[in-house]
């Protein structure tokens, strides 16, 4: 399971389904596609058949303007990524971002981040049976970070 921050106003807020529609979108893709968790050959699919991998968001709305989501939204989203939690059962999950790293900590380690996002980038936690690993945004990381964030996946998936 990874989740993201929020549904990009020219990605996911527009077309509907998580990463996908833009630049954070062909990242994600491109990465699911290295790990084999795609059947796309191109990032920029409008509707990825992914497999044995689930995308979502801590917020389900494009906070406007592209800003960072409240406190408030957070807590009026929560529910819906409590349910899907719920219902996925996710034996990994990615969080992509400071916000969904904050969610995953407090939800699955009942923690506060013990750092900023970049220190904890690419790093593996146990988090009763799920396996939480902290990632940049895709928005904001490097080529490194994302090369970084593959080879993180790849080695915990096996794949
Ligand atoms: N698209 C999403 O669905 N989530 C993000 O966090 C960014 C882009």
């Amino acid at each position: 399971m990874l989740v993201g921050e929020a549904p990009g106003y020219l990605g996911a807020d527009r077309t509907g389904v998580p990463f996908t529609g833009d630049r954070s979108g062909r990242r994600v893709q491109t990465l699911l596609m290295a790990l084999g968790l795609s059947e796309e050959k191109d990032p920029a699919a409008a509707l990825p058949r992914l497999r044995g991998v689930y995308l979502t968001n801590v917020v389900r709305c494009n906070p406007p303007g592209n800003r960072n989501p409240t406190p408030a939204e957070v807590a009026n989203c929560a529910p819906y990524l409590a349910a899907e939690l719920a219902a996925v059962r996710p034996q990994v999950v990615a969080a992509l971002g400071s916000f969904a790293a904050r969610w995953a900590f407090q939800r699955l380690r009942g923690e506060e981040l013990p750092a900023g996002i970049r220190a904890l980038h690419g790093q593996v936690w146990p988090a009763g049976a799920v396996t939480l690993v902290t990632l940049v945004h895709p928005a904001r990381a490097s080529r490194g970070q994302m090369a970084l964030a593959t080879a993180a996946l790849r080695t915990l998936l096996g794949n």
